[in-house]
């Protein structure tokens, strides 16, 4: 599947791509946002969640010692940091089973943290430092059969 680049430049340019790709996003839906420390995962994400119109931007902040935050409204959706975390086997303990008894709009940062099944389709967001205010934002979508006949994303 092709994957779309986007470059950014500015914090403010990249939530309002988050905004703008929230309007094409349906769940149920994975979101990895992956990129190295401050490569802009929350700002995205800030951009994507109150693009879904359930959480206004300033509400949206980053989950990394609380591990998730979960937003109701007209869809479900969960903003996931795993930095903090390291054991493999934490996945049920940490009650993350929770994130896929539903559709949800799932957003997971450091997802390569802890190995991830589900069979709902995936859009892998990947974040790069260019320069100083400069990011480039890779967007790639995997859809299994099952969800084939619908788009839930833009790549
Ligand atoms: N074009 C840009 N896009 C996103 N953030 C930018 C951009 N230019 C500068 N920044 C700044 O870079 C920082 C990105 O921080 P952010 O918390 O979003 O990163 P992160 O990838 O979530 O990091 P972490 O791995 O610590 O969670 C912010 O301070 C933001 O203002
Ligand atoms: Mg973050």
């Amino acid at each position: 599947m092709p994957s779309v680049e986007i470059l950014s430049r500015s914090t403010e340019e990249t939530i309002s791509q988050g905004r703008e790709l929230a309007a094409s996003l349906r769940p149920p839906l994975l979101i990895l946002l992956t990129g190295e420390l401050g490569a802009g995962k929350t700002t995205l994400a800030k951009g994507i969640i109150s693009g879904l119109g359930v959480a206004a931007e300033e509400d949206i902040t980053s989950p990394t010692f609380t591990l998730i935050h979960t937003f109701t409204g007209r869809v479900k959706v969960f903003h996931v940091d795993l930095y903090r975390v390291s054991d493999v086997h934490d996945f049920d303990t940490l009650g993350l089973e929770e994130l896929f008894a539903e559709p949800a709009i799932v957003l997971i940062e450091w997802p390569e943290r802890m190995r991830l099944r589900t069979d709902w389709p995936v859009l892998r967001i990947a974040l790069e430092h260019v320069a100083d205010d400069v990011r480039k934002i890779t967007i790639a979508e995997t859809v299994p059969d099952k969800f084939a006949r619908r788009s839930s994303g833009t790549a």
